[in-house]
């Protein structure tokens, strides 16, 4: 198959022209809530333009755990999935933490029920547990140090050298960082529904009509898509990356809504949205779960709300706090 084949028109995101947009009212509606209940709203990059556009932060899941910690509002909205959220209100048990739409999950996430877990470790009770964040409050406290793909190669880094180490849930990511850090790893067969939908087939068609533009690849895809591209990296470090390159145009191998983040920051460049094999873009269906009138009537109506049992929240403190120590 050529690039005369592509069986979609390629979703590019040309340069864009610096100015502010006016707020719509439903925004503006959302802001004045945030000051009347002293709110932050912290979103991550996979979230839609309109939401992105009023959070206080937008970011990856280790600058979010990072903001989440340290914010001194009363409540945190929380736009991205259940485990953010969840992440949140560990870090910060005695806020407020609101999700916009609970059932947000991540497929990721589920792929590691806390009850398989449980009875792996006690079959092999010397594994030393290193979690991806995207897992369950469950799977935090069964685990020794939490990671997120921001940070992952660090934090495997600092285990002891003679543990045995079992990664979970994403055996791509796992596999890209035991690849990044020499280090031999047992891999939790999960993996993110939405990554695993990128082809290397699908990405040379889209490069052929585009051969100058660099290939963004997120590390849950899968090895020969992360074999190729230019450079494999947490969503945080594609702004970065983007931003100090020569080149003008990247295609972003991550979940389209990204390019709302990458377009803010580098509104001269040009983003070409990641194909799968059917499809120009590549959209979480959790992630787009939250809408904007959702947002408005979580803090109107101060719920839904993340809430954990205590003893939970401390035991999945301990190994998130260590991978916030480890990671500064
Ligand atoms: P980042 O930590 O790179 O933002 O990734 C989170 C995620 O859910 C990727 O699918
Ligand atoms: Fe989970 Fe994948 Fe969605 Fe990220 S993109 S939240 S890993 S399902």
């Amino acid at each position: 198959m050529s690039a005369n084949d592509l069986n979609y028109e390629p979703m590019v995101f040309s340069p864009k022209t610096k100015g502010e947009r006016s707020l719509s009212d439903i925004q503006k509606e959302i802001l004045s809530l945030k000051k009347e209940r002293n709110a932050v709203i912290l979103a991550h990059n996979y979230q839609i333009e309109a939401i992105q556009e009023i959070a206080d932060f937008v970011g990856d899941s280790l600058g979010l755990a990072y903001n989440a910690e340290a914010t001194d509002a009363d409540i945190i909205v929380f736009c991205g999935v259940h485990f953010m959220a969840e992440t949140a209100k560990i870090v910060n048990p005695n806020k407020t933490v609101l999700l916009p739409d609970l059932d947000a999950g991540c497929s990721l996430s589920d792929s590691c029920p806390e009850k398989k877990l449980e009875a792996y470790k006690q079959a092999n009770p010397e594994v030393y547990v290193v979690a991806y964040i995207n897992c369950s409050a469950g799977v935090k406290a069964l685990s020794d140090v939490i990671c997120t793909s921001g940070n992952a190669k660090k934090i495997v880094d600092r285990v002891p050298k003679e543990k045995e180490i079992l990664f979970v849930p994403d055996q791509n990511l796992g596999k890209w960082v035991s690849e990044q850090t020499g280090r031999p790893m047992q891999l939790w067969p999960g993996s993110c529904y939405a990554h695993v939908l990128f082809t290397q087939n699908a990405i040379e068609r889209l490069k052929a009509k585009f051969p100058s533009a660099l290939v963004v690849a997120h590390p849950e895809c899968v090895q020969t898509v992360r074999d190729n591209a230019d450079i494999v990296c947490s969503t945080e470090k594609m702004v970065h990356f983007c931003k100090d390159s020569q080149s003008e145009s990247f295609i972003i191998i991550t979940e389209t809504g990204m390019i709302h983040r990458l377009q803010r920051e580098i509104p001269e460049k040009t983003f070409i949205a990641g194909p799968t094999d059917s499809c120009a873009c590549n959209e979480c269906r959790f992630m787009k779960m939250n809408t904007i009138e959702k947002l408005r009537n979580c803090l109107r109506d101060l719920t839904p709300e993340i809430e954990l049992p205590a003893d939970l929240t401390k035991r999945a403190y301990m190994p998130l706090k260590r991978m916030l120590d480890w990671s500064k």
